[in-house]
């Protein structure tokens, strides 16, 4: 088989690298790739934005498998466009990529089948919001409808924040179109996890849990960014928790849809919030997660076209996963100053030596080979991984293989899987 990987990140990188295990597959493509994919698969010059192109490519490129690793493509509805030219795709259509791309989407459709969320209110303008907020007290949550790179939710505790975030979105109209709407929504409290499913529209089979953190700095404070590590399994998803999930959310959502003539296939990602009322869903993602994805796919024994075929073909009830007990965690390794403004082109030395360190994995997330040599081309750089009996073992590999790794202004943070450690 002829496999295309679309996205450039850690995610793309580590999903070429398990894809390269499977024994069905003889070439890889990945558009556009990065400087670690280039070392598995052949790297194209295309945008994940521009589809016309990408769907040109896999045609005469005769690609058997595209799999689609950020959402915009799915929110511009690739996985129409491909199936209409007869191309063999993994994810969701347009209208079920809408669970990502609109959160008033969203929200409406779990609120149609009772799958437990935030009690929330939608609003077109600025006032009748405001009003919302007063009436219902703080803290208050405000989301930007659309797309926003992750920048559109803002927690609020005071009113006058709550105030700024209405300003950004409706007036300033910081996310331009994705602002139209906005979900203005309870705050939930508790800890947080990432479930993702293998869903054929019909069938559910979830991966194995995860949790990120997200915040820049050390004890999960500073600005919000992509992801600054995460690990698998998350401890705080019991067996019992999972079992919630599945017939709380998954079920009522998936055959709601599926009933509404609407199939979910590929992967979907439940950011959840485990409330004392049980799990809650803070947001759907259509794909998997970054960097969820590279500390649950070194755990995954099965062949992943394999798993990604049935999906695609309504088999998943064939399927099942099993997982490496191991704990596996992952790190981001980032430019000085991210999320904020950083320097790039920094060479990158010490990647050979990291690699060599047992059950560790260095996934590329923005880096250009030029040479033989390394550079850093964005925020987040690189993604160590490492397999442990236990997170405390697999914590100590990842941190001893970043000691190997250096570039000028590189920051990590040094406490992913504290909350799991100290439980
Ligand atoms: P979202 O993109 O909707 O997942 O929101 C990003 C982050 O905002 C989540 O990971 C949570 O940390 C936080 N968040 C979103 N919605 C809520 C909520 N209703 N209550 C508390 N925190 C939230
Ligand atoms: N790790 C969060 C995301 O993939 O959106």
């Amino acid at each position: 088989m002829k496999v295309l990987v679309i996205g450039s990140g850690g995610r793309e990188h580590c999903l070429a690298w398990k894809i390269a295990q499977s024994d069905r597959v003889k070439k890889i493509f990945c558009a556009p790739g990065n400087g670690g994919t280039g070392g598995l698969a052949k790297n194209i010059n295309i945008a994940g934005s521009d589809v016309k192109a990408l769907c040109d490519f896999a045609k005469s490129e005769k690609i058997d498998l595209t799999i689609v690793g950020p959402e915009l493509p799915l929110v511009q509805g690739i996985v129409d466009q491909f199936e209409r030219r007869g191309l063999k795709v993994f994810g969701p259509r347009e209208q079920l990529a809408l669970l990502e791309g609109s959160k008033v989407f969203a929200k409406e459709t779990m609120a149609r089948f009772n799958v437990p969320t935030a009690e929330f209110a939608v609003f077109n303008h600025p006032e009748p919001a405001l009003n919302y907020i007063r009436k219902n007290g703080l803290p208050i949550v405000v989301k930007a409808d659309g797309l926003a790179s992750g920048k559109g939710v803002y927690v609020s505790s005071n009113f006058t924040e709550a105030e700024q975030a209405i300003k950004e979105i409706f007036i300033d109209q910081r996310f331009g179109p994705a602002g139209e709407q906005v979900v203005v929504e309870k705050c939930l409290a508790g800890e947080e996890a990432s479930i993702l499913v293998f869903c054929d529209g019909n069938n559910v089979i979830p991966l194995a849990s995860a949790q990120d953190h997200k915040r820049i700095f050390d004890g999960d404070s500073g600005p919000n960014t992509g992801g600054m590590g995460a690990y698998s399994p998350a401890p705080c998803v019991s067996a019992a928790l999972e079992q919630k999930v599945n017939s709380q959310i998954l079920q009522p959502l998936v055959h709601g849809l599926s009933a509404e003539g609407k199939k979910y296939t590929g992967v979907l990602y439940i950011g959840l919030m485990i409330t004392e009322a049980g799990p809650k869903v803070l947001e759907f993602n259509v794909r998997f997660g970054d960097p969820e994805t590279q500390a649950i796919l070194p755990r995954l024994k099965n062949d992943l076209v394999e798993v990604m075929l049935a999906t695609i073909e309504g088999h998943l009830d064939r399927v099942s996963l099993s997982w490496d007990s191991r704990a596996c965690i992952c790190v981001a390794v980032a430019s000085g100053g991210y999320p904020g403004g950083y320097e790039q082109g920094k060479k990158i030395s010490g990647l050979d030596q990291a690699e060599k360190l047992p059950d560790t994995f260095v996934f590329h997330a923005a880096t250009k080979k030029e040479g033989d040599n390394y550079f850093t081309c964005g925020g987040r750089v690189l993604n160590v991984v490492s397999l442990g009996a236990d997170l405390k073992q697999a914590k100590e590999r990842v941190y001893q293989a970043i000691e190997k790794i250096n570039f000028a202004k590189m920051y990590y943070r040094k406490d992913i899987g504290w909350r799991a450690l100290s439980r």
